[in-house]
């Protein structure tokens, strides 16, 4: 995709260095019958931003999205666009852009027509408008062409397209690129993100694709069950999930049961961890990714270092993925994934039984049942 001459966008460089909202929820809420599906949404979207709400079928994703546009209302709560209650306007009166997971073209009219949908110009303007939007989205020459005759990937084309006509200042997403296949899929996020980034137009994307959420996104709230559960970069919510539920959903992870003692510290089969945990609880959970247990070449002493056997391997491509217990607690299994550069490689063989070090500020933990 190339940008001819849409203007770019500049940057509110005193807004964003504060951090502060372009656009703004505050507190919306929204049930359906007696449903509640969104619960005291407050979110903070910076001008520019690539914002990705993730989150399992359900969660009120599209209903969020359907409520900035104007497309559904809110019950309660404010919505601010640049300082303008948006909230109480219609839909025409919101400047965005909005492209779905359907490709939702008009099937009886030309790739032109559609595009040009919206644009109010005179005949010969809206032409040049439309060559420059097929353009910069790599459908030059596809103007007398019906949706039927295009790809599925060129159809998302032309409905970005036609969703940026207008210069929108706000570009909403839903499940954009989910009903692609996958190569056509990871060439187009790469294509819209790069576009987005030149435009600078403020983005808010949702998905429930993980991979695409923190490939994409500037930044990402996950959501569960109407509300957010985190916001935050691809790399905090990846390495450093606040909630169990963000542990789980993102990334694959190992969840290792362990005892609490009276200190806080924690005990993890046989490996001691010492920890500051709340000694109301006395069991709890330990979360670390595959990718962070080290399968080692020879034993050493030290903390996070014990002993496992490997009941199984995957070939991963880049990885081997094993699963591997405890020999303290057989009952206890962890998954390790474990690159050809790494020592550990080779010894990951199904019965063999190899060192496992599970380094301390790799690993989060989640307490449990109180006493
Ligand atoms: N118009 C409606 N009337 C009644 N219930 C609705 C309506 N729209 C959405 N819901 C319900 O609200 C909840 C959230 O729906 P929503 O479409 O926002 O979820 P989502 O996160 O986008 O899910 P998906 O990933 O499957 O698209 C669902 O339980 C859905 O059934
Ligand atoms: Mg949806």
């Amino acid at each position: 995709m190339r940008n001819l001459d849409l203007p770019v966008a500049t940057h509110d460089t005193s807004l964003e260095a504060k951090g502060a909202g372009w656009l703004t929820m505050a507190n919306v809420n929204k049930s359906f019958s007696a449903t509640a599906v969104l619960k005291g949404i407050s979110l903070a979207v910076r001008k520019g931003e690539f914002l990705c709400l993730l989150g399992p079928s359900g969660c009120g994703k599209t209903t969020l999205l359907r409520i900035l546009a104007g497309l559904e209302r809110q019950d309660t709560g404010l919505i601010e666009m640049a300082g303008t209650n948006i909230g109480i306007l219609p839909p025409a009166k919101r400047n965005y852009g909005i492209v779905f997971q359907s490709y939702a073209l008009f099937p009886n009219m030309t790739v032109e027509e559609n595009v040009a949908y919206a644009l109010r110009m005179p005949r010969a303007h809206r032409t040049r408008r439309v060559g420059e939007l097929l353009d910069m989205v790599g459908l030059c020459g596809k103007e007398g062409h019906y949706p039927a005759q295009l790809s599925g990937g060129q159809q998302q084309r032309v409905a970005l397209a036609r969703a940026l006509a207008t210069q929108p200042s706000l570009l909403l997403l839903d499940e954009p690129l989910s009903a692609l296949d996958a190569k056509v899929r990871e060439h187009l996020r790469h294509e819209l993100r790069t576009l987005q980034r030149k435009l600078g137009i403020t983005t808010i994307m949702v998905t429930h694709d993980q991979d695409e959420a923190l490939g994409m996104a500037d930044r990402i709230a996950v959501m569960a069950q109407g509300r957010i559960e985190q916001l935050g970069t691809p790399e905090q919510i990846y390495h450093q999930p606040q909630t169990a539920f963000v542990a789980d959903f993102v990334g694959r992870a190992n969840w290792l049961p362990i005892d609490i003692d009276d200190h806080g510290s924690v005990r993890l089969g046989d490996l001691h961890f010492d920890a500051k945990l709340p000694t109301r609880y006395t069991t709890g959970t330990a979360f670390c990714r595959p990718e962070h247990v080290r399968v080692e070449a020879s034993w050493r002493a030290a903390e996070g270092m014990t002993m496992a056997i490997v009941e199984g391997v995957e070939f991963h491509g880049g990885v081997r993925r094993g699963v591997l217990s405890l020999c303290a607690d057989r009952d206890i299994k962890v998954q390790a994934d474990v690159s050809p550069n790494e020592a550990g490689y080779d010894r990951l063989v199904i019965g063999n039984r190899v060192p496992i070090f599970l380094a301390h500020d790799k690993l989060r933990f989640f307490t449990g049942i109180a006493k």
